[in-house]
């Protein structure tokens, strides 16, 4: 199985859950939103759009907007409350089945960590018509830092994401060829209050490479114990934390005459 029928198939199997599990997502969705910039877009893009948080947002600030949402998991697409857009994808970020230049805004709320950076970027450089613009939202290197600390104590496994950094995000946007307007850096914490229901919400978001009990895993039950024993070291007076570092970008495909 290669690493992009592995993501999509995590996707898929978390679709039913997903929109219930998924609050930090919404949030992460609904902030975007409020970054877009406020230009006549004849054509919008939702790009891993999952099971649709942003497309009732992008409709409201886009009412006569062709508005096109695409995820690469049939069963994220099936899992639609009904939505606002016009045409639903089923397609790979890396390969949109959509003309060159075709669209004037591109919006990615927590989907581009999922694939190969540089490719996903220059894929949306070649749809986004010049002067147009892209909006997304992707984490960073310490996203889920509790997870590989809790995991460290017993193999050498990663169990998360090699999550990028900020420079690498940078290059990667230079490389396509977008330039980045705005770009910014936060972080966020969810708290849980115990080990299982932090393995099983990242599970039901479609994100778990962490075995979720100790008899379905290959861990034994004394590293399951150090696991939670590392967990519960990592304890505040909130619950067991769980970081988000999260980037949000403004970018634009320059115009014809613009440097870059
Ligand atoms: C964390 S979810 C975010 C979904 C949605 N944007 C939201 O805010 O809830 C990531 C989504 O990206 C999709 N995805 C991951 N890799 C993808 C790819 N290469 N092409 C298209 N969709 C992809 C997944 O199927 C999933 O629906």
């Amino acid at each position: 199985m290669t690493e992009l029928t592995a993501v999509r198939r995590s996707f898929s199997r978390a679709a039913d859950r997903y929109a219930a599990a998924a609050r930090l997502q919404r949030q992460v969705s609904d902030r975007l939103l409020d970054m877009l910039p406020p230009i006549a877009a004849g054509c919008v893009l939702d790009v891993g759009c999952g099971t649709g948080f942003a497309s009732a947002g992008l409709r409201g600030r886009y009412p006569d907007a062709l508005l096109l949402s695409a995820d690469f998991s049939p069963a994220m697409l099936g899992a639609h409350a009904p939505m606002s857009d016009n045409a639903r994808m089923c397609a790979d970020a890396h390969a949109l089945p959509l003309r060159d230049g075709s669209v004037d805004l591109i919006f990615s709320s927590l989907m581009l960590q999922w694939c190969d950076l540089s490719r996903a970027l220059r894929e949306c450089h070649r749809v986004l018509r010049p002067a147009a613009a892209m909006c997304f939202a992707t984490v960073l290197d310490g996203t889920l830092r509790e997870i590989d600390k809790a995991f460290a104590t017993v193999d050498r496994a990663r169990h998360t994401l090699p999550f990028l950094d900020e420079a690498a995000v940078a290059e990667a946007l230079g490389a396509a060829g977008l330039v980045a307007h705005h770009v910014e850096r936060s972080r966020q914490v969810e708290y849980f209050d115990d080990v299982r229901s932090l393995l099983q919400s990242n599970r039901d978001i479609g994100a778990s490479r962490v075995p979720l009990h100790p008899r379905r895993a290959t861990l034994g039950r004394a590293a399951w114990q150090s696991v939670c024993a590392e967990f519960e070291a990592q304890r505040t007076p909130l619950g067991i934390p769980l970081t988000y570092e999260l980037a949000w970008v403004v970018a634009y495909r320059p115009g014809q005459g613009d440097p870059g």
